[in-house]
C-alpha cells in the first residue's frame, strides 16, 4: 500500500510505520491521521505481525495537529463533527506500540507517542503542549495522559506554559522508558519490538490490557481484573509450552495457541 503522508515496512513479526510530512515537520493533518488509522486497522487483523514500531524523521516525531488546516475551523464545526475524536482510535490498537521519539513532540505529537504503549527516545526529543500559546489547550489527551505519566506538578508546568521538556528530564520524569543515542533509535524500538512480538500473542495482549486498566479502575477491580486474564492464560498451549521449556532447560516453541 502506498500512503502520501507514511512509510512502512515490516520486519520478521515487527511492522515499523514512519510518518512522513517531513516539510511541515509531521504536523497531523487529517490526511496523515486517516492514512496512520488505516495502517493500524491492516496492522491488527495481520495475523503475522506481533508489535509496532511508530517513529518520525530525526528533526520531528511530530511537531502537533497541523496549525494550517486548524486555522480555519469554528467553534460549530469542531464540534458538530467532533473534530478529532477518530484520532483517538491509535489508543485502542491492541497489539504492543512503541513510539520511537527523535527531535520535536509537541502538542498532538506528544499526545500520539502518549498514545502509544511506551516511549523510546532519542537524546534530541523535545516534548511539549505549546496549545495555550495558539489560544487552545490539549485536545488528544495532553491533559489527562501527561498528568498520569508525571504527575500534577509537571503536567501543569508543561500545560500552562507551554515549554519543552527534553529527553533527559522526560525519562526522569516517567514519560519515556529509555534514551538512546539518535542513530540507534529505531534499531532500539525495533528490537523490542521483536522481543515482545517473540512473546506468546494472547499473553501479551493481556499483559497491555492488564496495565492499561490500572489508567480505569481501581485498585480492586484492576487487581480482579488481572487475576482473571492471569487465570485464563492457564488455558492455553503456549503457558503449557513456556513452563515445560522452562523445565525441560530448552528455549520455548510458541505457537500462539
Ligand atoms: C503546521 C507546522 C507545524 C504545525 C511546524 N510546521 N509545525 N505546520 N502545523 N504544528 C511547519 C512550519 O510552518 C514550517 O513550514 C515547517 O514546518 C518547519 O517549521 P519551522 O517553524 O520553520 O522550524 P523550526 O524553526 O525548526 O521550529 C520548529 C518548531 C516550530 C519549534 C517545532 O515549527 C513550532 O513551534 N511548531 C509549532 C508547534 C506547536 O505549536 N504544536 C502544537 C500544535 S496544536 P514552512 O512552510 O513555513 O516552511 C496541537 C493541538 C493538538 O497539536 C490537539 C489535538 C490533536
Amino acid at each position: 500500500m502506498i500512503y502520501e503522508t507514511l512509510l512502512t515496512e515490516t520486519r520478521g513479526a515487527v511492522a515499523l510505520v514512519t510518518l512522513n510530512r517531513p516539510k511541515a515537520l509531521n504536523a497531523l493533518n487529517s490526511v496523515l491521521m486517516a492514512e496512520l488509522t488505516d495502517v493500524l486497522a491492516d496492522l491488527a487483523r495481520d495475523e503475522a505481525i506481533g508489535a509496532v514500531v511508530l517513529t518520525g524523521s530525526d528533526k520531528a516525531f511530530a511537531a502537533g495537529a497541523d496549525i494550517k488546516e486548524m486555522q480555519g475551523i469554528d467553534f460549530i464545526d469542531a464540534y458538530l463533527q467532533d473534530f478529532i475524536s477518530g484520532w483517538e482510535g491509535v489508543a485502542s490498537f491492541r497489539k504492543p506500540l512503541i513510539a520511537a521519539v527523535s527531535g520535536f513532540a509537541l502538542g498532538g505529537g506528544c499526545e500520539l507517542a502518549m498514545m502509544c504503549d511506551f516511549i523510546i527516545a532519542s537524546e534530541t526529543a523535545k516534548f511539549g503542549q505549546p496549545e495555550i500559546t495558539l489560544g487552545v489547550i490539549p485536545g488528544m489527551g495532553g491533559s489527562q495522559r501527561l498528568t498520569r505519566a508525571v504527575g500534577k506538578a509537571k503536567a501543569m508546568d508543561m500545560v500552562l506554559t507551554g515549554r519543552m521538556m527534553d529527553a533527559a528530564e522526560a525519562e526522569r520524569a516517567g514519560l519515556v522508558s529509555r534514551i538512546v543515542a539518535p542513530e540507534q533509535l529505531v534499531e532500539e524500538a525495533m528490537a523490542a519490538a521483536t522481543r515482545i512480538a517473540s512473546f506468546p500473542r494472547a499473553a501479551v495482549l493481556m499483559a497491555k490490557e492488564a496495565v492499561n486498566r490500572s489508567f480505569e479502575a481501581t485498585l480492586g477491580e484492576g487487581l480482579r481484573f488481572e487475576r482473571r486474564l492471569f487465570h485464563s492464560l492457564f488455558a492455553t498451549t503456549d503457558q503449557k509450552e513456556g513452563m515445560a521449556a522452562f523445565a525441560d532447560k530448552r528455549p520455548p516453541q510458541f505457537s500462539n495457541r
